[in-house]
């Protein structure tokens, strides 16, 4: 396995693969893997060549008063897990690296961006979409892969790949939890040992919506108050959001119909977590 920190080495690399023919997964992250992570990699390595695992904390989608210096960072735990995943190259720039001077250019994201997380963190899905403009040039991958964990991240690189003709298969992959339904998450770490038994009531929140709508309601407002009602009367979280929209272009619902997503996001006191399902309703 290869570690390679500059940009000019990396294209050189990817160039070569290319023109010998092999097929290119990518699996971009911010490092601190667990396997949410690793089930991207396990998905991608069977169908690619060579298995390319970036790992860059990416200052431009942080807001001011987001965790960017606490965000956690283990190279060395991450290395070992890249290489039992069968990782061939480790992408491992700095951030001087990535954005030396001030960009000329910038990357804004008109749709899809108005809700959920877009809404409540301005300016972060700006951030992952010039990043990932960098990283596909760089990496050049026949594939990338992204978790559905954010699955609004997931609808916003599908417009950019389409956007900006990038010949770019994105594979989404569906949310690992811990045994008690909590989504994995490398925030989950910021928890207490109280929040943390607290934290899988916003899965079981998520669950107690599907029930409803299974029985028959069909009313997005009355979804939400369920959800809400049972997340403040379990946890000590806050709700940033409760949302329904038609997935994946996220337009507001007056009656749940189709493929739907419903997705939350919750405040603890030093975490931030987020969580969603996608179904299909009749
Ligand atoms: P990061 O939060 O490190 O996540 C990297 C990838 O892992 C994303 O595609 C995310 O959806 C996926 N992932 C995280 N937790 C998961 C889980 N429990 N189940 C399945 N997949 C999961 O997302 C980012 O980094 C950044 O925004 C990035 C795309 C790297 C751009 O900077």
């Amino acid at each position: 396995m290869k570690i390679i920190t500059t940009i000019a080495e990396m294209q050189q690399q990817m160039l070569r693969l290319k023109s010998d023919g092999r097929t290119i997964g990518y699996v971009p992250t911010m490092g601190y893997l667990h396997e949410g992570h690793m089930s991207l990699m396990k998905k991608a390595r069977p169908e690619n060549d060579i298995l390319v695992l970036s790992i860059f904390v990416n200052p431009l989608q942080f807001g001011p008063n987001e965790d960017l210096d606490a965000y956690p960072r283990d190279f060395e735990r991450d290395h070992q897990v890249a290489e039992a995943e069968g990782v061939d190259i480790i992408f491992y720039p700095s951030a001087e690296e990535m954005y030396p001077s001030k960009a000329s250019i910038s990357i804004s994201v008109v749709e899809r961006t108005d809700v959920l997380c877009g809404k409540s963190r301005p300016g972060h899905f700006d951030g992952v979409g010039t990043v990932l403009m960098k990283l596909f040039n760089i990496v050049l991958p026949t594939r990338a892969y992204f978790g559905l964990k954010d699955a609004q991240q997931v609808a916003v690189v599908d417009g950019l790949i389409k956007d900006f003709n990038f010949p770019i298969e994105l594979v989404p992959v569906d949310t690992v939890r811990e045994e008690d339904g909590l989504a994995k998450s490398s925030r989950n770490v910021y928890l207490s040992e109280e929040e943390r038994k607290q934290a899988p009531e916003l899965n079981k929140s998520l669950q107690i919506a599907r029930e409803a709508i299974e029985s028959g309601e069909r009313n997005p407002g009355q979804l939400i108050r369920l959800m809400a009602e049972h997340i403040n009367d379990h946890t000590t979280g806050a709700v940033d959001y409760i949302e329904i929209y038609s997935y994946p272009d996220l337009k507001e619902l007056e009656t749940i119909k189709g493929k739907i997503i419903i997705a939350l996001a919750v405040k603890f006191s030093k975490a931030r977590l987020i969580d969603n399902i996608i179904l299909e309703a009749e």
